[in-house]
């Protein structure tokens, strides 16, 4: 089976295309991958072809890159590029142009190939917004309270649409806050949830924009690959007919996750976090669920981590390497 990545060079999409390249796909091997991307697919291995273009730019669509991409055996497309939440939020134009129109036309060209291959969608906690009782029930409804989370829920919509009309075989993975995302902080509004783990554990200062007390809903990068790759897998019945999924997270607030780094890395560690209080992000961040409802999806296989301490050991494990005590 040929998989299409959009966002392969990211750090969710490089992740996801190894995984799938050392695995199946509803029983099916993965034979070949094509990454979409800015940026050319970090992932060496012969099976994968990275396309460089702009997903949202008419050009790179007419061009027929996506055509060029789409092929007899193709049987997922999974669209994760995106403008990511405070970039979206700071650039109106370019989060509607990325987030939603491309998720359109990518769709269209998807309606119109014969192969009619499963597709999903990475969405956010982000499409919910404050004062919903928590966990939030899947069937609740998206209220945004961001650009990027309207785009998303927008994208959530016509996913479920282009299903029920047969068009594509869809499926909606609500992600929740990733972490620890190795590297250097992005413009995601929760990008402070790796950076106040992944900096103090390399010995350097990190900044906490929020409060202390803040409940996130935090999964890790390998138990969200996981996950993505179980929806792949599913088949359309299984699904049912609405083909939006929470993916499961644990609830952790900030003060846990810095209880969790002193027990890794000790009190000098945790001083490294220094509280400066952000507004803007606070409003986007604050405005997310600490814990969405994930009994169907848990029901169908989904995983979840633990709790927050084998995530910063995955992390450790994964990116450094480094021998643990325990
Ligand atoms: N990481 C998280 O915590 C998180 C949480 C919720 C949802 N998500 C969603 O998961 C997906 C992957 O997230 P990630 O953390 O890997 O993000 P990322 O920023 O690391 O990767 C996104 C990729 O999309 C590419 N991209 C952006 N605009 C593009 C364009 N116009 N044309 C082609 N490529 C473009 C970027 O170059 C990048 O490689 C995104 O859809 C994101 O919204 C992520």
């Amino acid at each position: 089976m040929h998989v299409i990545v959009t966002g392969g060079a990211g750090f969710l999409g490089a992740r996801l295309i190894q995984q799938l390249l050392s695995g199946k796909v509803g029983g099916q091997a993965v034979t070949r991958v094509t990454s979409i991307d800015l940026a050319p697919c970090p992932v060496t291995d012969d099976r994968v072809e990275s396309l460089t273009g702009d997903i949202a730019d008419p050009d790179f669509i007419e061009s027929g890159l996506i055509q060029q991409a789409l092929a007899d055996d193709t049987g997922a497309v999974c669209h994760l590029a995106a403008v990511v939440s405070s970039q979206a939020e700071a650039d109106f134009e370019l989060g509607m142009r990325v987030n939603l129109d491309a998720t359109r036309t990518l769709l269209e060209a998807c309606r119109h190939h014969s192969a009619r291959p499963r597709f999903l969608f990475a969405s956010s906690l982000a499409v919910f917004g404050p004062g919903l009782s928590q966990p939030v029930p899947e069937a609740v409804g998206p209220q945004p309270r961001s650009s990027y989370g309207a785009q998303k829920a927008m994208g959530e919509l016509l996913v479920n649409d282009y299903s029920r009309r047969g068009f594509v075989d869809g499926r909606v993975c609500r992600l929740p806050t990733i972490v620890v995302r190795p590297g250097k902080p992005n413009q995601a509004a929760s990008s402070f949830a790796s950076s106040i783990i992944r900096e103090p554990l390399a010995g350097v200062e990190a900044v906490c924009p929020v409060d202390a007390g803040l409940p996130l809903w935090l999964s890790s990068p390998r138990a969200v690959v996981a996950n993505l790759v179980h929806a792949l897998s599913l088949d359309g019945e299984t699904l049912g007919d609405w083909r939006t999924l929470n993916l499961p997270g644990l609830t952790v607030t900030v003060e846990e996750m810095l209880d969790a780094l002193e027990r890794q890395a000790g009190t000098s560690a945790r001083d490294l976090v220094r509280f400066e209080p952000d507004a803007a992000i606070d409003a986007i961040v604050a405005s997310w669920p600490g814990g969405l409802a994930v009994e169907r999806p848990l029901s169908l296989g989904f995983q979840a981590d633990s709790d927050f301490d084998a995530i910063i050991h995955a992390y450790l494990d994964d990116e450094r390497g480094d021998e643990l005590d325990n």
